[in-house]
């Protein structure tokens, strides 16, 4: 258990049981220690301690009351002091054997309790569901017994809801979102609950209650005219948005303000041209993309922070079948790209990608994937494309943001290390809100080698 991981989990039961081991091992290391001294005072390997001890002893009485002379008075007194001078040396020997015992037991105390801990789970999940109003929890992220007995794929006889790690930290919060009426309506908390997926509660635990319908909601626009239709505003609940239509989003372009992916909501603008020319730079195009592997063979696939779908979308209108991953910051994005018939998932890009190995044929990421990410974490992500990506399959890194000395220090050396080959690279400055010239994108097209 690595310590970060450690302050995930409430400690308190843990200390109890492993003070009480603690004091138990002190005992037992107080007399390991007593043995030790009288050991090395017995049978010091260099300097025996109990003669030099004794005939000090004996010299001591021998002494004449009353000197005979100053002289050998002077002789005892110098014998006496190499005596005492020897023995400080062996004492503190001693004391520097005795101190690296000291560290050693002290290491060995330490992995003890760390062993205890780790032990002790079943306690450390006891502490949670005890909280007061925390049955829910229970329910939702509590061991299960199976009622068949044990599940002969794990030879376990328990189902365990998966969680993230993150939600044990977050205890309050945890306990705040899994309150609610059992069978009712779920609490209005979009905005709370995504928060929670982006402090490492992803995935969340599951809820026994409804979701708010929209009222008024209709049947959607059908296929095809869904893929370019705007949804009618009755079709999701506005509730968390500053927004209250989509007529508002789609003129948020104009207005000032920073916004997620500001005019992904016009249909009508920007949205309707993405990835239909290629400009020979950090543009390319759908169909030259799609042109550099035999006809029909890219089928499926992934937008990894998708916007509103437009990807998805002209993927669609070549047969390839394209799932969107989108957060919703700003707006409701996992219900425009669910309006115009594509299919979206609200993962978080910290979240392993949910698809086996070797399955996809296109991974695209458009602006998500940038600088802004840890060097660690971009390269955890970027090995699970490469996980989920066939052999042959397609990367398209589209408009990755860093500045200068980031290309050549750490972001063309950490593809090179992942091990896709470039089919194509572009590099370009950052033209858009007046950067300055050590702002670059670029855009690549990987490809994961065939063997
Ligand atoms: C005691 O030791 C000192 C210094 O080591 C020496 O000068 C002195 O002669 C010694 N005295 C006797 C009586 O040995
Ligand atoms: C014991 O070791 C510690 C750490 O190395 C040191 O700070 C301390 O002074 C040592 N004590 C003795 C008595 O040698
Ligand atoms: C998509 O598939 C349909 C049905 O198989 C076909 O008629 C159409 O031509 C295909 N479109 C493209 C762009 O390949
Ligand atoms: C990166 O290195 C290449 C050659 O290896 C060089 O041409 C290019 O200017 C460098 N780019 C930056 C931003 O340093």
């Amino acid at each position: 258990m690595g310590s970060a991981e450690e302050e995930y989990y409430p400690r308190k039961q843990a200390n109890n049981t492993n003070n009480n081991m603690k004091h138990k091992l002190q005992i037992l290391i107080a007399v390991i220690f007593t043995n030790l001294l009288t050991i090395y005072i017995f049978n010091g390997p260099s300097l025996n301690v109990k003669n030099h001890f004794s005939s000090y002893t004996n010299q001591l009485s021998s002494l004449p009351l009353w000197a005979a002379s100053s002289n050998s008075l002077s002789q005892e007194l110098n014998s006496t002091r190499e005596l005492l001078l020897s023995s400080q040396s062996v004492i503190a020997q001693l004391n520097e054997k005795l101190n690296s015992t000291n560290f050693l037991v002290q290491a060995l105390l330490d992995e003890l309790a760390r062993k205890n801990e780790r032990l002790s789970s079943d306690q450390l999940w006891e502490s949670i569901y005890e909280r007061p109003g925390n049955s829910e929890v229970k329910v939702a992220i509590g061991p299960h017994k199976l009622p068949l007995g044990n599940f002969p794929m794990t030879g376990s006889n328990r189902l365990l809801p998966s969680f993230g790690a993150g939600c044990l930290r977050l205890q309050e919060e945890l306990a705040r979102y899994m309150t609610y009426d059992i069978g009712g309506e779920c609490p209005v908390d979009d905005v709370f609950a995504q928060n929670l997926m982006l402090k490492g509660c992803e995935p969340l635990p599951r809820r026994r209650c409804h979701p708010k319908a929209p009222s008024g909601y209709k049947e959607p626009i059908p296929f095809p005219d869904s893929l370019w239709s705007t949804p009618p505003d009755t079709s999701i609940i506005w509730d968390p948005y500053t927004c209250k239509s989509y007529n508002c989003l789609i003129d948020r372009k104009k207005m000032p303000g920073s916004y997620d992916c500001k005019d992904c909501f016009d249909l009508e603008g920007r949205e309707k041209t993405r990835w239909l020319y290629d400009n020979g730079g950090l543009d390319y195009g759908i169909d030259q993309v799609l042109g550099t592997k035999p006809r029909g063979t890219i089928r499926i696939g992934l937008d990894i922070g998708g916007g509103s779908g437009s990807f998805a979308a002209r993927m669609r209108e070549r047969n390839v079948t394209i799932i969107t991953t989108s957060m919703n910051f700003d707006g409701p994005f996992n219900s425009f790209i669910a309006s115009r018939g594509l299919i979206p998932i609200h993962v978080s890009v910290s979240q392993r990608l949910p698809f086996f190995e070797n399955t996809l044929d296109i991974v695209h990421s458009m602006h998500v994937l940038s600088n802004w990410i840890p060097d660690a974490m971009l390269e955890l992500i970027l090995y699970d494309i490469y996980r989920v990506l066939r052999p042959g399959g397609l990367f398209w890194l589209d408009h990755f943001f860093c500045v200068g000395p980031q290309l050549n220090g750490t972001y063309i050396p950490l593809i090179d290390r992942i091990g896709f080959m470039k089919r194509r690279w572009n590099v370009g400055l950052k033209l858009d809100r007046g950067a300055d010239k050590n702002e670059l994108y670029f855009s690549a097209l990987l490809e994961k080698p065939m063997t």
